[in-house]
């Protein structure tokens, strides 16, 4: 059971709490008005946190927060201890809302199951240098699936890890590598990460370009443009430039590109394990306005592709609404696109879901089409 001292933090967090403010940026602004509170307390506070969210339709509604925060911890350990102790048909009704059931083709236990977990840590290192990364870290778990991506399984600070002042990895998670695996861009090509954010996708595009042809970074936010700018940097990577957009019609360039990735404004639902607060949070009409932003943006850049080139749509999100009904309406539209299976994923189709339960990663849709030479 967590101290009495660090529960009340915890309470004092759940305070400022709301659905304009997430509890990780909650987190962030309490830690920084709780300066004197040390590393190992704060994750003990975050972590109470995010299990009370991941626990929350179990707990007393009348009961103190400090009350619910330790029933939601019992329930953590029990559950962590045994995972079947809690019923599948439980976790069906009350780990997730009601309105997700309509929205998935499937909801298997295995998921729910996932999605009470606390989430893996996944590393991308440099091209070819996974396993000396995983030496110098003395920790790790490789995996098939992605030929760079290391489990962190331990407990250390990675910030302050030699490794990390290096530039020798990202922290990435697994779903979002296979997405830039997808891509499977070539050196010399021209690419677009058109929703580049804070880079994740870029440096790791770049990165399998081996520093040679270009890579345009787009975003609509300023701030998340410079943090790229930072870690690019910190990589030494130097084969992007970057350039405003803000998912309209009004495109940053005329260039033709050999590839595309839209990797889209999403609900998030693949990321409900991580962010357990979003499941409350969440509504069928983010889901339905996000959509339509989505199938918005792929039309506007389908014309930015050079004959033969590669467009790849990626959301991290599970909903139907956001994923293969946005593909189907988007390859009705286009014909002179055809669907491109995803060959570096080793799959013959052109549409893969990823669950969270087969990968121990958040949940991600990924789409390709090739434009007609
Ligand atoms: C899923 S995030 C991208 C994450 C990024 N690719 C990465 O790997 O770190 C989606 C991005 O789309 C950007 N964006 C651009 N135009 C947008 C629009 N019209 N509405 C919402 N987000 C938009 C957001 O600023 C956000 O950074």
């Amino acid at each position: 059971m967590i101290d009495q001292a660090l529960l009340n933090h915890a309470a004092g967090v759940l305070k400022t709490i709301s659905a304009d403010q997430r509890a990780d940026t909650a987190l962030r602004y309490y830690f920084e008005r709780h300066g004197y509170i040390q590393p190992p307390a704060r994750r003990v506070i975050s972590h109470a946190v995010f299990v009370y969210f991941r626990w929350f339709q179990w707990l007393d509604e009348k009961a103190s927060p400090q009350k619910r925060l330790e029933q939601a911890q019992g329930l953590h350990e029990r559950f962590t201890a045994d995972p079947k102790s809690i019923k599948t048909e439980a976790l069906a009704a009350l780990a997730v809302p009601d309105w997700l059931k309509t929205e998935l083709t499937e909801l298997p236990a295995d998921y729910l199951r996932q999605l009470q977990r606390d989430p893996a840590l996944w590393l991308r290192a440099r091209p070819g240098q996974v396993h000396r990364l995983a030496k110098a870290l003395f920790c790790g778990e490789l995996t098939p699936q992605a030929p760079d991506a290391l489990r962190f399984t331990g407990t250390s600070d990675l910030f302050k890890s030699e490794p990390f002042k290096a530039g020798a990895f990202e922290i990435q998670d697994l779903a979002s590598q296979l997405v830039s695996v997808a891509a499977a861009p070539l050196p010399g090509e021209t690419w677009w990460d058109a929703c580049a954010g804070e880079g994740g996708k870029t440096l790791h595009l770049a990165d399998l370009m081996m520093n040679k042809g270009l890579v345009w970074a787009t975003d609509r936010h300023e701030k998340r443009i410079e943090t790229l700018k930072r870690r690019a940097a910190r990589a030494k990577l130097f084969n992007y430039r970057t350039a405003f957009w803000d998912g309209s019609a009004r495109l940053p360039t005329k260039a033709k590109f050999d590839g595309i990735l839209l990797d889209a404004p999403c609900s998030g639902v693949g990321t409900w394990q991580r962010n357990p607060h979003a499941r409350w949070t969440t509504t069928p009409t983010d889901v339905a306005e996000l959509a339509a932003t989505q199938l918005a943006m792929l039309n506007h850049i389908a014309g930015s592709l050079k004959p033969g080139g590669r467009l790849v749509y990626s959301v991290c999100t599970l909903t139907r609404s956001e994923t293969t009904a946005v593909a189907a309406a988007f390859t009705a539209l286009h014909p002179e696109l055809e669907p491109l299976p995803l060959a570096s994923l080793k799959s013959t189709q052109p549409a893969l879901f990823l669950w969270p339960h087969e990968l121990n990663a958040n949940g991600m849709f990924i789409a390709t089409w090739q434009r007609k030479k």
